[in-house]
């Protein structure tokens, strides 16, 4: 396909994305907020409660039925579609970027040598399965004890980033290990929060009391949802950093670490809006817990070998443009040589020598401090190679 195709429908797939993205991560942080703000009245029935809020030049007073309503509204705003849509451009996305280029973005032949097919196989299969695995266990009987599911929860989902570890590209298996966290929020409330929700407004409209399971069950699963969003916005972004998937035997402590961290800041908020206090000590913890995926991956990324060699002088030398021409260039170029490239990734030329001494830093980050580049290592350089460019960028 012409290259200009592939770099707009990237774009315009990424923009839906994370518009549609805001829409309901806005949506569902204001509900969580709305919720933990509702008060009880003394003019109201014990089961209605209510919470004012002023925005936009007038005020609004909000109740909450805690199931049902005595009747059924004339208006009714079903919240689904920002859900819907982050998850169908997510897909979408995934098989632009991963699938249909997976050989610059999911493969790693160190890692594994999967041919693209069966690359993007697993992970869909991986991301259905991820899925199926999350509802049995919270259907199981461990479902009715919240901080045992919690607790078997997380340990699933490191095992299931330490999967695709063993798969993909770093990028790759923090990618997929995201989109399992997303897929679970949406199925979460395409397949039991709204279901839930119509059965419990079928009851009403058959004039019986709505079953109070369905609200909990929708209220265990949105709150699920609610500590999983600011891992998932980490991991979708986190690929974009080569330093955060630096190292391979890391991504699962990297994953462990940042679902602590973002579920600790929704703990800081929940609480703060329920009115119960500023429990700072979260923020603490959340801090300490991204200082440490960031030492792992330091310690565990590549060995940075240039302590071993000397510092070399600031023009490139005739070894490095060999080595950077040789495994860079044919991407990295006005023209690029490589198939389905219409223009040098990211704007980065690496063709003759003032551009490469210009990259210097970039050639560092990813190519020595990291293995980013160049992409699953497709064009062969070899540890020696590494040795060399980390000497010549050695302080850049
Ligand atoms: C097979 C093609 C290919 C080869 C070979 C290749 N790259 Fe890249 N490079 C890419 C692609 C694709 C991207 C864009 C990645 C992205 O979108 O995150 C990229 C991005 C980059 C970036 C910009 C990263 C950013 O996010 O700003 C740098 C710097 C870079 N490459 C350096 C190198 C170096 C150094 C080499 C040789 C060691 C190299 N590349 C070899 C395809 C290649």
């Amino acid at each position: 396909m012409d290259p200009y195709l592939w770099e707009w429908g990237s774009l315009l797939l990424r923009w839906l994305h994370v518009v549609a993205a805001m829409a309901w991560i806005g949506s569902s942080f204001f509900f969580m907020h709305l919720d933990a703000s509702l008060r009880a009245r003394q003019d109201l029935p014990p089961e209605v409660k209510s919470a004012w809020q002023v925005h936009g030049g007038g005020f609004y007073e909000m109740r909450k039925w805690a199931v049902a309503p005595p009747g059924m509204p004339d208006h009714l705003t079903w919240h689904k579609w920002q859900a819907y849509w982050t998850w169908i451009s997510g897909a979408l996305l995934l098989a632009w970027i991963y699938y249909a280029q997976s050989e610059l973005y999911l493969i790693d032949p160190e890692v594994r040598d999967l041919s693209p097919l069966a690359a993007a196989a697993f992970g869909a299969g991986g991301i259905v399965l991820g899925w199926l695995v999350y509802d049995g266990l919270c259907r199981s009987p461990l479902g009715r004890n919240d901080a045992a599911l919690l607790a078997v929860l997380f340990a699933y989902v490191v095992l299931v980033s330490a999967g695709f570890a063993a798969l993909y590209s770093g990028r790759g298996a923090l990618l997929h290990t995201g989109a399992v966290l997303a897929t679970i929020m949406t199925g979460n409330v395409f397949l039991v929060i709204i279901p839930n929700q119509r059965k419990a407004v079928a009851q009403l409209l058959r004039g019986e009391t709505p079953d109070p399971r369905y609200g909990l069950e929708g209220k265990q699963r949105s709150t699920h949802n609610n500590y999983i969003t600011l891992p998932v916005v980490f991991l979708m972004l986190a690929n974009h950093y080569p330093l955060t998937w630096a190292s391979q035997a890391a991504i699962p402590a990297v994953v462990a670490l940042t679902l602590v961290a973002g579920a600790l800041v929704r703990v800081f908020y929940n609480l703060r809006h329920a009115g119960r206090g500023n429990a700072w000590w979260a923020w603490g913890g959340a801090a300490a817990a991204i200082a440490a995926a960031a030492f792992l991956t330091i310690r565990l990324g590549p060995a940075d070998p240039a302590a071993e060699w000397p510092t070399q002088a600031a023009m490139v030398p005739p070894a490095v443009e060999e080595i950077v021409v040789g495994r860079c260039a044919m991407c990295h170029m006005p023209a690029p040589a490589w198939a389905g490239l219409g223009m040098p990734p990211k704007g980065v030329v690496l063709d003759h020598p003032e551009a490469i001494a210009r990259q210097a830093y970039a050639i560092r980050l990813h190519a020595v401090l990291t293995h980013a580049m160049p992409p699953g290592n497709i064009t062969g350089m070899t540890a020696e190679e590494r040795r060399v460019l980390a000497a010549w960028t050695a302080g850049r």
